[in-house]
């Protein structure tokens, strides 16, 4: 059973801590020392398909489209296995009790949210499959700051414009954006990488669910590009407790002061930045991105 409240006192006792990880804050909730060095010297299978994103990039989202792609339509895992037991984080604490609860009947999908500078050398010892997802930064950052405000293992922040300074220094919880995107895009070479984005999943699902299936190896049949369509819609996911971690105690995610599956669209920074922020962050983001050869597909307007 997938309970509600945190399984040991330690975890709740755990909740406001902080754990630093090569100079990178995590949540101590559910993130130690030995959970993080774990996942470092992880033995990936060359099966393995390993979902990468900086958090709030659409993680979840992705992690129903993955677990829809290899479900081939028998979707009891859909209905009765949280995301976090589908395709759990190799990072957290909860993964070594996970790990052996994965279904033999496809491949072992697995998450994470590392850099790739911690996670690449484990990673480059096998041929596994890197599914590395990333979202227009002000819309992820965006997100994270709703975030924090629901989530219990995370500061409540003091104001929109520090939070935004927060991110563009790269010192808030998971580290700098910017490297995290420059440095596993710039694996693309090394690994077995396929770069997809929240806004082409937003604007062309069927073909980007195509693309990924493609590259997954793993051929969609007649009707099955309706049936994943339909189970990661914003509406069904919303009303899934399955990916909306309703299924989680207050103390963990308060959704009462608002949803985890919150908006779900392309943009909503326009809503938040002001001129002179988005000023900011443009200039932050041409300096650290500008000449960093990658071709992203958003505007920064
Ligand atoms: P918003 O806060 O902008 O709504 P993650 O899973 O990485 O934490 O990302 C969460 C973000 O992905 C939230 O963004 C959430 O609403 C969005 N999301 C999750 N499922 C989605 C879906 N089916 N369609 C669109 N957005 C989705």
């Amino acid at each position: 059973t997938y309970s509600s409240t945190p399984a040991s006192t330690n975890m709740s006792e755990r909740m406001n801590t902080t754990e630093i990880f090569d100079g990178i804050r995590f949540p101590g909730f559910m993130h130690t020392l030995e959970s993080l060095n774990a996942a470092c010297a992880f033995q990936f299978q060359d099966t393995d398909v390993l979902l990468v994103t900086f958090p709030k990039s659409g993680t979840t989202w992705m992690q129903q489209v993955l677990s829809l792609i290899f479900c081939e339509g028998h979707l009891w895992p859909i209905h009765h296995l949280p995301n976090w037991a589908r395709m759990p984080w190799i990072e957290q604490t909860s993964f070594s009790s996970l790990l052996p609860k994965l279904s033999s009947s496809w491949p072992r999908l697995l998450t994470s949210h590392l850099c790739a500078k911690a996670l690449a050398p484990a990673l480059m010892k096998s041929k596994a499959k890197v599914v590395y997802m990333a979202r227009n930064p002000k819309d992820a950052l965006v997100s994270f700051y709703h975030f924090h405000q629901i989530a219990g293992f995370l500061p409540n922040p003091s104001s929109f414009e520090d939070f935004v300074d927060e991110f563009l220094k790269g010192t808030g919880f998971f580290g700098s954006w910017f490297d995290h995107v420059k440095g596993w895009l710039g694996l693309q070479k090394d690994l077995n990488l396929h770069f997809v984005t929240y806004e082409e999943l937003h604007q062309e699902p069927r073909r980007t669910i195509q693309k990924l299936s493609e590259f997954l190896g793993h051929p969609l049949r007649a009707g099955e590009e309706d049936v994943i369509l339909e189970h990661c819609s914003f509406s069904f996911m919303s009303n899934s407790n399955m990916v909306n971690y309703s299924l989680l105690s207050k103390e963990i995610i308060d959704q009462s002061q608002g949803k985890f599956l919150r908006k779900g669209v392309v943009g909503d920074w326009k809503e938040h930045f002001t001129p002179e922020l988005n000023e900011k962050f443009n200039a932050v983001y041409q300096s650290k991105m500008g000449d960093s050869g990658l071709c992203l597909p958003w505007t920064m307007d």
